[in-house]
């Protein structure tokens, strides 16, 4: 525990930085300070994203864009209409089941976190203060917070595309490469991520970190049935979302994949484990 907050989230206004289903992060230079969204945002938004995939299935082949400030707008009006309906007759939808699947993830993963891997280099450092008020974007303007997390340079999903872009495909690689001794050194450590998404991880120096504790586990059930789905997997880099970024350069796609598969199966999972894994 800090006796203060670092001066510089207290000195200018933060700006939003990027969000999840659950949380929108706010910037200072050096730290993020994360505001959980209320319940029926978040619902919201699973509600939302639960339109959107019926229409694509609707319009086969196309990819419905999501424009900011329409979004928002959206996002506003459908949050409106869960906050009119009780909260109940919600958590009997499939949505309700989405967030309490989300939100228990997350606890989990939090605890977990702290329990295993914080003050570690896999995950960025937090530190704790007492509540402190910090001005951000956005309504309503402020925020109270009790902790703070070291800024990375970037989510792991923008600095392989910015590199990408920039036609330095050795580096994407190196970061690839990276990103699977991590989650190695998570498994080391005890915890497996479930949640692979690229912008759940972040990178600042060499260095690659777990942003997102949530759906962090320890469940040797949950983590053999993941295997087993991502062993079945025909093409892993296309599975993360790389396939555009990797379509010119088939011998990095190769590599990788073969990599993946060399590194998330049964057999590495077992082999870093700290204890004989047992089922639950
Ligand atoms: N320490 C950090 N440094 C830089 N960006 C971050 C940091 N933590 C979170 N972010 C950004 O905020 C986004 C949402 O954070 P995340 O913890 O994944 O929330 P959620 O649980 O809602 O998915 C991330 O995808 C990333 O873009
Ligand atoms: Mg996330």
């Amino acid at each position: 525990m800090q006796l203060h907050a670092p001066a510089e989230l207290t000195t200018c206004r933060l700006h939003r930085l990027g969000e999840g289903i659950g949380k929108v992060v706010y910037a200072s230079e050096h730290w993020v300070v994360k505001r959980a969204r209320q319940p029926s945002e978040i619902l919201a938004l699973i509600v939302i994203w639960k339109m959107l995939r019926r229409l694509e299935r609707l319009l086969p082949g196309h990819r419905v864009s999501r424009p900011a400030h329409q979004f928002h707008f959206l996002r506003v009006l459908v949050q409106a209409l869960v906050r009119v309906v009780p909260r109940g007759l919600w958590m009997m939808t499939h949505a309700g089941e989405v967030w309490r699947t989300y939100r228990a993830r997350d606890q989990h993963g939090e605890t977990l976190t702290r329990e295993h891997l914080a003050g570690t280099p896999v995950v960025p450092r937090t530190i704790r203060f007492p509540p402190t008020r910090v001005e951000v974007d956005g309504w309503p303007g402020y925020l109270t917070v009790t902790e703070a997390t070291e800024r990375m340079e970037a989510t792991l999903h923008q600095r392989l595309h910015d590199l990408a872009a920039a036609g330095r495909l050795e580096e994407v690689e190196v970061w690839l490469n990276r990103w699977l001794a991590l989650r190695q050194a998570g498994w080391q450590r005890g915890v497996f991520s479930l949640d692979t998404h690229l912008k759940n991880f972040g990178v600042t120096g060499d260095r690659v970190v777990l942003l997102d504790p949530g759906g962090l586990t320890q469940d040797w059930s949950a983590i053999e049935k993941r295997l087993t789905y991502e062993g079945s997997v025909a093409s892993p880099h296309r599975q993360l979302g790389l396939g555009t970024l990797l379509r010119g350069h088939p011998e990095i796609a190769r590599r990788f994949d073969a990599h993946w598969r060399a590194t998330v199966n049964p057999a590495t999972v077992q082999h870093h484990w700290p204890t004989p894994a047992v089922r639950t």
